[in-house]
C-alpha cells in the first residue's frame, strides 16, 4: 500500500473534517475517481492508497448560526467616484460593460439584466464612496434590531441616495447600506456555454464580443483585517471564507454565494484593489483580456488560477490605478453549507498557476492620491 501526506486535509475544529477532507483529497487528486472511506485521521481509499491527514498551517472556526439566519445575500452595487467620467465610460466600454449615462452619472449594467452594478460619479480622486448590500425584504427589520443589539448607528443616507435602505459606517467609516432587493449574487456555478462537434469552440468571424455577466466580488484595502471580518460578519451577517492572516480575507453570503462576495486586502488606509466581473468562461477572460488591450489597457496580470476561491482570472490597470478583474469558475458555497475557512498562506491563496503577478499587484495607489 502506497502512503501518502496531504498537508492540509485536516481541520479539528470542523464537525464534518472527514468529509471535507475526503473532498479535498478527491480534488487535489485531479478528479481520479476514489472510494474514500473516513476513518479517524486516515482517508482509506478502494485504490491502495492510504491518505493521513495533517493540520494546516491554522484553520478558522467554522461559524454557525445562534438566533437564526440573517445575513446580507448580494453586494447590491458599489458607488465609485473617479476624476474623469469619459474615461471611465471609454474604459469599462472596453471591458464590454455597460456604462449608461443617467444624469450625473453612469451605471454599471452587465448582460444579465440592466441591473446597475455600479454608480460612478465624477469628483476630486478615485474611491469607492459607498457600498449597497442587498437583504430579503423580511429581514430588513430584523436588521434594524440587529443593528441596536450590536450597538451601531444608523445615519443619512448620504446626498443624492434615496430610498429605505438602512445605513451606518463600516469599521473604516465607509458609508454602507443594507436594502431589500432582489438577490443578485450567483445561485449556482455557471456553466460553460454547450458547444457542437460541427463547429469551432471559438467562432474566427465574427470575432466574440466579450460582455461580463454581473459583479462578481469586490476587494477593498484596509488597515484592520480583523476589525473588516469583525464587522462584516456581525453586522451584514456574512462569513469568513478564507484568510492569509493579517493580509487579505475572503467573505461570502449565507443564502448561498461565490466563495467571496467581498474580501479586504491589508494597506496603510483604504482604498479599492479591484471590481471582479463574470464572464462565460476561461475563452472569455482571454478573449476580453485582448479585448481591453485593443482598446489601449494592456497593463494588468493573467491569465490564471486564484487558489482562493479557486476562480480563473486576468487582471486589467484601470486609469486610476486600481484593477478590473474578468473571471469565471468561482467556488459556489451553497446555503447551509457549514465551510471551514482556512487561514492560507499567501503564495497557495493568490494562485494554483500563472504567470508571476507584477511588483505592484498589490499597491494602494489611493494612498498617493
Ligand atoms: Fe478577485
Amino acid at each position: 500500500m502506497l502512503f501518502m501526506v496531504i498537508e492540509g486535509f485536516r481541520d479539528k475544529q470542523c464537525d464534518d473534517a472527514g468529509q471535507t477532507g475526503a473532498a479535498e483529497a478527491r480534488r487535489w487528486l485531479g478528479g481520479v475517481r476514489l472510494d474514500i472511506v473516513c476513518a479517524g485521521d486516515l482517508l482509506l481509499t478502494g485504490g491502495g492508497l492510504l491518505i493521513v491527514m495533517t493540520a494546516m498551517k491554522g484553520f478558522v472556526e467554522a461559524e454557525r448560526d445562534k438566533d437564526g439566519l440573517l445575513g446580507v445575500h448580494s453586494v447590491d452595487h458599489f458607488g465609485l467616484v473617479v476624476p474623469d467620467l469619459k474615461a471611465a465610460e471609454h474604459f469599462y466600454s472596453a471591458s464590454g460593460i455597460d456604462p449608461v449615462a443617467i444624469g450625473d452619472h453612469l451605471e454599471l449594467r452587465a448582460s444579465i439584466s440592466d441591473h446597475a452594478w455600479g454608480k460612478v460619479t465624477e469628483g476630486k480622486r478615485k474611491h469607492v464612496n459607498y457600498l449597497s448590500f442587498g437583504a430579503y425584504a423580511e429581514d430588513i427589520p430584523r436588521f434594524r434590531e440587529h443593528l441596536k443589539k450590536v450597538a451601531v448607528e444608523t445615519i443619512t443616507p448620504p446626498a443624492d441616495m434615496a430610498g429605505d435602505g438602512i445605513w451606518f459606517l463600516d469599521h473604516d467609516g465607509r458609508p454602507v447600506e443594507i436594502k431589500a432587493a432582489a438577490k443578485v449574487s450567483s445561485d449556482g456555478k455557471r456553466q460553460p456555454r454547450a458547444g457542437t462537434a460541427e463547429a469551432r469552440a471559438v467562432p474566427l468571424i465574427p470575432a466574440p464580443e466579450v460582455k461580463p455577466v454581473r459583479l462578481a466580488h469586490l476587494i477593498l484595502f484596509t488597515q484592520h483585517i480583523d476589525r473588516a471580518i469583525d464587522f462584516y460578519t456581525r453586522v451584514l451577517g456574512l462569513r469568513l471564507s478564507d484568510r492569509c492572516g493579517q493580509t487579505i480575507c475572503f467573505l461570502h453570503g449565507v443564502h448561498g454565494s461565490d466563495h467571496h462576495i467581498i474580501g479586504f486586502g491589508h494597506s496603510d488606509g483604504p482604498g479599492l484593489h479591484h471590481t471582479s466581473w463574470e464572464v462565460d468562461g476561461v475563452d472569455a477572460i482571454g478573449l476580453g483580456a485582448k479585448q481591453m488591450a485593443g482598446k489601449g489597457y494592456c497593463e494588468g496580470w493573467g491569465l490564471g488560477r486564484h487558489g482562493a476561491g479557486s476562480n480563473y482570472f486576468h487582471y486589467i490597470r484601470d486609469p486610476w490605478k486600481s484593477l478590473l478583474e474578468l473571471t469565471c469558475d468561482a467556488d459556489y458555497i451553497p446555503k447551509g453549507t457549514t465551510w471551514c475557512a482556512a487561514d492560507l498562506d499567501m503564495a497557495q491563496a493568490v494562485m494554483q498557476w500563472g504567470p508571476a503577478p507584477p511588483a505592484d499587484f498589490g499597491a494602494n495607489y489611493e494612498l498617493q492620491s
